[in-house]
């Protein structure tokens, strides 16, 4: 049985005292024995929101982190300093770090060797944009991102990373690819798995699906064979989440 996983990517918002107060507010919503509930929040949040989950099953996450344990990278966190303040999880690669922060694939290899190398457990974006969907390209780009970002690793390894697919195009925009589209690229993930890792490993691989869940359609997303959860946005930063967990 794959992990239902529902992460909630609170991007750059809330500043840490609202962090703390909104993280107060979901934690007796979401508790939930049947999926595994994340919180993936700003840096100068993650201390403080770590104190407010202690003693629940929920995981703090970060949005991302850099691939050296520690040098001259004015400006960047890296995974030991993450590991030391209790966070369990790590967003990397997602469409907004490649897109305006020169993420490549190549870098988000490195992170997520990284990741796994301190026991973070790695939760790997990939989507593609509307003109690749529109250009019928969408299975070959997300093949080369699943290829590229989990080159070099184990079987063992791969097994602790959850893949993400997000359509750029469905991301903060309130279009939500249909249930189908999802499944679809979900399910093309995972043969692509199969072929790097082996069927086995595939199948124990949790693949979420981001971009405009809401309260309204996680339901829905999340019945589809592949879809193990979701990675949400802008519905985890409110009650919506709760029923989003539930789903
Ligand atoms: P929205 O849920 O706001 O569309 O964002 C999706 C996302 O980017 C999660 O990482």
């Amino acid at each position: 049985m794959r992990k239902k996983i529902v992460a909630g990517n609170w991007k750059m918002n809330k500043t840490p005292k609202e962090a703390v107060a909104l993280a107060e507010m979901l934690k007796p919503k979401v508790a939930t024995d049947n999926s595994q509930v994340i919180f993936c929040v700003p840096y100068v949040d993650l201390i403080p929101v770590a104190e407010v989950l202690k003693g629940t099953n929920i995981l703090l996450g970060a949005e991302n982190l850099h691939f050296e344990d520690k040098g001259a990278y004015t400006g960047e966190i890296s995974a030991p300093m993450l590991k030391e303040i209790g966070v369990k999880c790590v967003v990397i690669g997602h469409s907004e770090r490649r897109e305006y922060f020169a993420e490549t694939d190549e870098t988000v290899n490195k992170k997520v060797v990284k990741a796994l190398e301190y026991g973070l457990l790695p939760i790997m974006c990939c989507g593609e944009s509307l003109a690749e969907r529109e250009d019928g390209i969408t299975i070959e780009k997300i093949r080369i991102q699943i290829k590229k970002g989990m080159k070099g690793l184990s079987k063992d390894d791969a097994k602790k990373v959850v893949v993400a697919y997000e359509p750029i195009w469905a991301i903060g925009t309130g279009r939500v690819a249909t249930t189908e589209q999802a499944q679809e690229v979900c399910h093309a993930i995972r043969v692509v798995l199969g072929e790097l890792f082996g069927e086995d490993t595939a199948q124990e691989i949790s693949i979420l699906y981001g971009g405009s869940v809401s309260a309204a359609n996680a339901a829905e997303l999340f019945k589809m064979e592949d879809i193990d959860g979701g990675l949400v946005g802008g519905a985890s930063l409110k009650e919506d989440f709760e029923v989003i967990a539930k789903a």
